[in-house]
């Protein structure tokens, strides 16, 4: 038993005369900082008491229809704040650096998103994300207003003893949801820019900002753009919770998903249904189709048939001789004989139903079936004893594999937005990936499926910036490998040191972004290992970008105040410790090219030049680069090619470049940094 503190000071008289409004109007609170302990307390909402105790419509602040929260404005500010960083590429922790057209990044998703702007700016066909969801327990990142906005707004800079800005979110904290919001909303602000016009965005939540989050999201993205909020069944009533259910608690079993399209071009997408399998029979399906074109009643076929029958009797299933097709289900549960009865005549079992129109003409002979060709299709048709004419439609046709933990072929509904059975990946999913991430990883078939949904045509890329385990990834590569789609993917993680007494400490993982990493690579080895749809292009690899401090001196990047002309003015303004390669992505980035395009190296004429997909950007940042490299690149016909401002052998051959590019390549764009 632990023993209740002291409380060793006197009654807080105003917390308590609130607490005591709260109970009768709870629409009347609000939340405040303790101006002496900086703790979050109860707060009246005064203008909306006054209109609960009034009979006339209070004079107050406007009344509008929003969502509001102290750092609303500051968080649209900070979304819009241009930055000095840019990506820099990891060589040696990517996978199939050159070839990969996937992406993982490394660093604060704010600033990602910011350098994504230009180069996926409309690209994105899905968004999923799990961000931190607030629970009283969660580290959410500190923005720093300061980073952005030269004397704008300084928010305290918390950072913990590591140095990291990522500050402890308590329940305590005066500002407890407004922060979360801030954080949130800033980044669904960007992501929006980068969503296709037929993109979709799936964002996980529990709970504690589930109303908000759905709230923000109507805002950000627009309330007719929202489609569903999916609960998905990822816990059921059992150990723990059962004691806490048996004591009236409402125990929870579920999460959610809001999900918003960027705009109405995402329904002309083709969704594929998701099928859930179930286990009762539909007695509907009552007739069966002889062979030989005469129809009986399935009932007695199954009571015929020297097996079942026996089972039908041993069960007690017999009724004055007869079996009622009510009773099928009892038999199934029982009875092999019966399920593989069912099973191997899928065919010959039917429900009538309705003919099409154009079907109306035909006829049968009373109580037989026949097949007719009507309008290119085949329909079974019937007459029954009172003469109208109906149509069979077998069993098969209800038979599909179903997207259940464990799929099977058989009986199944489409799925609406209740979705069932997570719970079964959630007991198994500590080992998907082979990594020990216990901070709300996610099965990989939720993801799967939500993809599966939404259906991202071929290539499509997906992006997740609060990838944690980068189950996202792992999702991603089993559904290119089981449907040939080539989709890619773009990770976006922090990196954040995992807690020193977790799993992931333990196994050595220095930063969660590491994690991530190992599980692609763990992922993508797997599922290469196992049957792979022979579309797929087998592209398991990631290209690792860290987001570091610009590769330039003084130089602010944001690219629609920028001009070009300035960045690459910057003349000898390079930071000493960049590579070229660093110059390479920071170049992809201003200008704007995709970044996961594949990167070549070659010598030519004795300096290293990168060549972007072949001709869409060619690059030199060499010194002593002459007429001949020069003319040699031109030949070539890129789209686009960047020199080092400084990098040429003579005043002369820099002057002639532009000239050199007009004549033999017309078409190319020409800078340099
Ligand atoms: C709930 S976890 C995501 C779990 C993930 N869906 C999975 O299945 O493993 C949220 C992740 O977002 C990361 N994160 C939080 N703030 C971030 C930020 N500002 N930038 C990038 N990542 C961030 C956290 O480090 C954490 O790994």
């Amino acid at each position: 038993m632990t023993m209740d503190k002291l409380k060793m000071h006197s009654p807080d008289m105003s917390q308590e005369n609130i607490a005591k409004l709260r109970d009768l109007f709870p629409g009347c609170m609000t939340e405040a900082r303790d101006d002496v302990t900086g703790r979050r307390r109860l707060a009246v909402d005064f203008d909306q008491l006054r209109q609960e105790l009034s009979d006339h419509i209070v004079e107050g602040p406007q009344e509008r229809y929003r969502l509001e929260w102290p750092g609303k404005r500051e968080a649209l500010l900070l979304a819009n704040s241009p930055i000095a960083k840019t990506f820099r590429p990891v060589r040696k922790g990517s996978l199939d650096f050159d070839g990969t057209h996937n992406i993982l990044i490394n660093g604060d998703n704010l600033d990602a998103l910011k350098l994504l702007q230009e180069t996926m700016l409309g690209k994105i066909k899905m968004i999923y994300i799990d961000p931190p969801y607030n629970t009283g327990s969660d580290f959410i990142y500190n923005d720093d207003f300061s980073d952005s906005v030269d004397g704008y707004l300084i928010k305290s800079n918390q950072r913990d003893e590591d140095g990291s800005k990522l500050t402890a979110n308590t329940e305590a904290n005066g500002r407890f949801h407004s922060d979360w919001l801030t954080m949130i909303y800033a980044r669904l602000k960007l992501a929006r820019n980068l969503l296709a016009d037929d993109g979709v965005i799936f964002a996980s939540i529990s709970d504690e900002e589930s109303a908000n989050l759905k709230r923000l999201l109507d805002e950000v993205f627009g309330e007719e753009n929202f489609i569903d909020t999916i609960a998905v069944e990822m816990s059921t009533t059992s150990g723990p919770k059962t004691v806490n259910a048996q004591q009236g608690t409402i125990v929870k079993n579920v999460e959610f998903v809001h999900v918003f399209r960027k705009g109405s071009a995402f329904d002309k997408i083709r969704h594929v249904p998701l099928l859930d399998g179930i286990t009762s029979f539909d007695t509907h399906y009552s007739a069966w189709m002889d062979e030989d074109g005469a129809l009986e009643a399935l009932s007695e076929k199954l009571l015929g048939d020297s097996e079942v029958g026996s089972d039908i009797e041993r069960y007690g299933l017999l009724n004055r001789g007869k079996f009622s097709i009510n009773n099928i289900d009892k038999l199934l549960a029982v009875s092999d004989s019966a399920r593989l009865f069912i099973d191997s005549n899928l065919d010959r079992i039917a429900r009538i139903d309705r003919p099409p129109v154009s079907a109306a003409g035909n006829r049968t002979e009373v109580g037989r079936w026949k097949l007719f060709n009507v309008d290119h299709r085949s329909y079974y048709l019937t007459t029954l004893a009172n003469g109208t004419l109906q149509a069979l439609m077998p069993l098969s046709l209800n038979y599909r594999m179903s997207d259940d933990y464990k799929p099977r072929f058989g009986r199944t509904v489409i799925r609406g937005d209740l979705w069932k059975g997570f719970h079964q990946d959630m007991g198994n999913v500590a080992k998907e990936g082979g990594v020990a991430f216990a901070n709300g990883k996610k099965p990989v078939r939720l993801i799967k499926q939500l993809m599966k949904w939404a259906n991202n045509t071929n290539g499509g890329i997906v992006l997740d910036f609060f990838a944690g385990s980068g189950t996202t990834a792992h999702a991603v590569l089993e559904a290119n490998a089981e449907d040939g789609l080539n989709r890619k993917f773009i990770l976006v993680q922090l990196d954040e040191r995992p807690d020193k007494k977790s799993d992931a400490a333990k196994e050595g993982y220095e930063t969660i972004a590491d994690l991530s990493a190992e599980r692609i690579r763990r992922a993508g080895k797997a599922i290469l290992e196992g049957d792979c749809h022979r579309d797929w292009d087998r592209d398991v690899g990631f290209r690792l970008l860290k987001v570091d401090t610009s590769n330039m001196q003084d130089v602010y990047y944001r690219a629609d105040q920028v001009v070009q002309s300035d960045l690459l003015a910057a003349v000898d303004n390079i930071k000493s410790d960049r590579s070229a390669e660093d110059l390479l992505f920071q170049v992809l980035v201003d200008w704007g090219v995709d970044i996961t395009l594949p990167v070549q190296r070659e010598t030519v004429e004795g300096k290293t030049v990168f060549f972007v997909d072949g001709n869409a950007l060619v690059a030199c940042f060499d010194t002593g680069v002459t007429e001949k490299l020069v003319r040699e690149l031109a030949s070539r016909e890129p789209l686009r090619v960047v020199f080092r401002d400084n990098g040429f052998i003579s005043d002369p051959v820099k002057i002639n470049v532009e000239q050199v590019f007009r004549q033999v390549s017309p078409g190319t764009d020409v800078k340099s940094i």
